[in-house]
């Protein structure tokens, strides 16, 4: 029912307040409108996200090569690629209260994003039917170089990270010695200026993308079996990072509503708390962006096989995929509130152990007994050389318990008094909530 599922966005946004995961940016300034920053468990998630991905994507695969460009590129870039003429959201403004809104979130656009001449939406904001004429909006952010803020100087803030992959291509194909087909992968920060940004860190002014683009030779390489393949590989990374394949739907966009770039993209949709949204997206962009660099640079930007000795310009394969949507989704596929024995809620996060910010906790199962806090100490320092850990000594072990849920610590290892004479420890599963008597000397191996 839709109110439950409200009910879980709130609840989400409150665990992220109050365990520490995520808080509204420049809080103690009243805060800048859809501005979120992460606090210490919310940026080891995401930094787990990213580190999966990158392992999954780049280190463990022998046909993908890494780059960590500039932010911020030559304007060119831009203008070639096509985002200075065609980056852009249609928008509407009420003319009575100024307030501005996307006209395709307003149905002012049909699904193809021709404008339809609509008199009965009333503005969200006053209730008025005042409009503007709908026109295009760029969502680039600008800035400006240098000490004069003039037109000379401007630059953008990076929408994507996928161009630095196809201006570098030669550069990084050369250097890396890579045959067809690979690919060139990237992740950090993308800023687009939102009209209507929005539901948390779902649609945001600044987010971490993460993409790549997987080159081939059109002639040798069949698109469809490339596609169908990074496709596959996309499915198994989001169910090794926890994303629930049940709420997960893969939506062919027909023609008219793909990126000005794409001959075929698939979105990968979520069913999120405020309805099923685009989570990460695969998108076959043929030699679209190469062959434009290629006209605005005058610089070749092909590939020579050494079999036919031809030089060709490859085709490219990209998904693309946000960590911050990343992370909500699997919040909202971790997040249970478990009834227990009478009116008791248990909170969990069932967070997989690759992606969850703490591993293991280590508890002395009082405080204030010097042998049991000793012993739970150096437990904990041998532990933490492999597996993210903390130590809690606050409260009770129950309360210690709750917290580590909320969290979605997937074990808890307690020190006791008979730690002190049987040399093993109790260890206990989040999920099954089940205790279980470890050997010390066991520990690490039964963890891993
Ligand atoms: N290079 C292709 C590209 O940028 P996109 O669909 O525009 O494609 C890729 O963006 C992904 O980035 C999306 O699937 C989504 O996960 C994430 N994303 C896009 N806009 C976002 C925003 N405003 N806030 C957070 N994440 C966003």
């Amino acid at each position: 029912m839709p109110e439950q599922k409200n009910d879980l966005m709130e609840k989400i946004v409150s665990l992220c307040k109050r365990r520490g995961f995520v808080f509204p940016g420049s809080d103690i300034y009243g805060g800048l409108a859809n501005s979120w920053d992460f606090g210490p468990y919310g940026s080891q998630m995401k930094k787990n996200i990213r580190d999966h991905w990158w392992k999954f994507f780049v280190e463990s695969r022998e046909d993908v090569v890494g780059i960590d460009a500039a932010l911020i590129m030559n304007p060119k870039v831009w203008e070639a690629s096509g985002h200075v003429g065609n980056f852009s959201d249609p928008l509407v403004e009420c003319k009575q209260c100024h307030s501005r809104f996307r006209a395709d979130h307003l149905g002012f656009t049909d699904a193809a994003g021709k404008v339809i001449d609509r008199k009965d939406i009333s503005c969200p904001e006053c209730g008025k039917n005042d409009w503007t004429e709908t026109q295009q909006f760029n969502t680039m952010l600008k800035t400006f170089l240098g000490p004069a803020e003039e037109s000379a100087n401007v630059a953008y803030l990076r929408p994507e990270t996928a161009q630095a992959m196809f201006v570098n291509f030669v550069q990084v194909q050369q250097t890396s010695r890579k045959k067809l087909p690979f690919g060139i992968a990237q992740n950090g920060r993308a800023f687009r200026n939102e009209i209507t940004p929005g539901n948390f860190i779902f649609r945001t002014r600044e987010f971490d993308l993460m993409e790549f683009e997987y080159f081939f030779n059109p002639m040798k390489s069949n698109w469809e079996e490339i596609f169908e393949f990074w496709k596959k590989e996309m499915e198994q990374w989001m169910s090794e990072v926890g994303i629930d394949a049940k709420k997960t739907h893969a939506v062919d966009i027909p023609d008219g509503e793909r990126a000005h770039y794409s001959k075929r993209t698939i979105d990968f949709e979520f069913d999120f708390p405020f309805g099923q949204k685009e989570l990460f997206g695969l998108a076959y962009r043929g030699d679209f962006d190469l062959e434009q660099h290629e006209k605005a640079s005058e610089k070749e930007l092909r590939y020579l096989d050494a079999e036919t000795n031809e030089k060709i310009r490859p085709h490219v394969i990209e998904p693309a995929f946000g960590a911050d949507r990343a992370m909500l989704a699997i919040l909202a596929s971790a997040f249970e509130e478990q009834k227990l024995d009478g009116d008791d809620v248990r909170t969990v996060l069932h967070l997989k152990p690759v992606i969850a910010p703490v591993q293991v906790a280590v508890f002395p199962l009082m405080k204030n007994k010097p042998e049991l806090v000793e012993k739970a100490r150096e437990i904990f320092a041998t532990l933490k050389k492999d597996f993210r850990c903390e130590f809690d000594d606050n409260g009770n072990v129950g309360k210690r318990y709750r917290r580590q849920d909320e969290i979605g610590t997937p074990y808890c290892v307690t020190v006791d008094f008979d730690t002190l004479t049987d040399g093993a420890v109790t260890v206990r599963d989040r999920d099954t909530m089940q205790q279980e008597r470890v050997k010390i000397e066991e520990l690490h191996r039964y963890l891993s």
